[in-house]
């Protein structure tokens, strides 16, 4: 028994089509099926188009209300209502080969903890698409990108399957964008990730609702991911990335200031203010942007306080390397580097429990 969750935007012209071939391919072992449309009120025939489709096959209309268009909530809507317990979701516009959903039903029916993924890139799988440079990197760049997230050649894919008892409440998805697969794959409770090879053929009828802000969703939706899984590894990523903008920022302002004619010693004195406060900045915006606002004044004085505390340090390590130990003192690049990854350490530390934390200790 299934439900599979087709998830419809204007896409009347594709529905008969869809719904005769599932009907077909599902017929042959007899399986027990719905086929749960879950429209975000489409302003155009499908509403008519399902109760006709309805009095021949198993077809079951869903059109939410009280909340924006989306896909991903459409997909989790659908699911929440699916009448059994396991549940493929695809694509309506014949992209996903329906052939293959007994191949995937039956991967899930031999072992009820998997997550079943109808794949483009394994061996035997394909995709027709005649996508210029631009398109391919960037797929493979966002595919790239989702991999630390899960074992799966294709955690893009639309098309999949799973058992509804291995999902956390659906409250606690929270998709952000297209990609509500990777966001099951990775918050459910699933033993294997297995791949059935799929021939993905680009839609005929009606277009493709992927758009630029859809990608840069996808963006803040893998940020959430990582921090999910990673949590404090995910920040302090972050963490580094925007302490070397910071000594950019740094070094910048070091020659900025001897070019209006300052002294070296004083010009690295002064660059550590301006790139103290780009740091500052950037974590409260973006590194610990999820946490708790707090005041500015004070919140930078004490990250400068910290800062410097990191700094004494930093350099305190570099002088006792250099002048205590030889080899130190001939790769003084090396003392250099392990001043910095120290005070590195010592400023996520001091920052993550006191200065962006919620509660000061
Ligand atoms: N309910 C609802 N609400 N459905 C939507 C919405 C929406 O806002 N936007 C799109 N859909 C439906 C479409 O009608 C279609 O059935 C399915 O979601 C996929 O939308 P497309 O617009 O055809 O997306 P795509 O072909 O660019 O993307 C597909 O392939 C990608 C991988 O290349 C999707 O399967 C993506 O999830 C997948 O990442
Ligand atoms: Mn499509």
């Amino acid at each position: 028994m299934l439900t599979i969750v087709v998830p419809t935007y204007k896409e009347a012209d594709n529905l008969a089509l869809l719904a005769s071939a599932v009907d077909k391919t599902l017929s042959v072992n007899g399986t027990i099926y719905e086929l749960l449309i879950v429209d975000d009120n489409s302003p155009d025939d499908t509403v008519n188009v399902c109760a006709l489709l309805s009095q021949t096959y198993p077809v079951r209309l869903l059109q939410p209300t009280g909340r924006p268009r989306d896909l991903s909530i459409s997909v989790i809507d659908g699911i929440e209502a699916a009448r059994y317990l396991h549940v493929m979701v695809m694509d309506a516009d014949l992209s996903h080969p329906v052939e293959t959903i007994p191949a995937m039903l039956d991967a899930m029916l031999e072992n009820p903890r998997a997550f079943v993924v109808g794949s483009r890139y394994i061996p035997g799988g394909s995709f027709d698409r005649q996508w210029g440079i631009w398109r391919f990197l960037n797929s493979h760049l966002a595919t790239l990108m989702a991999r630390p997230l899960v074992k799966c050649t294709d955690p893009m894919s639309g098309f999949f399957g799973f058992n509804k008892t291995c999902l956390p409440d659906t409250g606690q998805l929270q998709p952000i964008g297209y990609k509500v697969g990777l966001e099951i794959m990775v918050r459910g409770e699933f033993g294997d990730i297995i791949e059935v090879p799929i021939g993905f053929k680009d839609r005929e009828v009606g277009t493709s609702k992927m758009n630029f802000g859809q990608q840069l969703k996808y963006l803040q939706h893998l940020r959430r991911l990582y921090f999910y899984k990673f949590r404090n590894r995910t920040e302090f990523v972050h963490f580094g990335v925007v302490g070397a903008s910071g000594f950019i920022v740094d070094v910048i302002f070091f020659y900025l200031f001897q070019a209006l004619g300052m002294p070296h010693t004083l010009a690295r004195g002064l660059s550590f203010w301006p790139a103290v406060s780009w740091n500052w900045l950037l974590h409260r915006q973006s590194t610990f942007g999820h946490r708790p606002r707090r005041a500015r004044l004070r919140q930078w004085l004490e990250f400068v306080f910290a800062s410097m505390v990191g700094f004494s340090f930093n350099w305190s390590i570099y002088i006792a390397l250099t002048s205590q130990v030889a080899f130190f003192d001939q790769y003084r690049m090396l003392a250099l580097m392990i001043g910095v990854a120290s005070a590195s350490l010592f400023n996520f530390a001091a920052s993550t429990w006191f200065v962006y934390s919620k509660t000061r200790i």
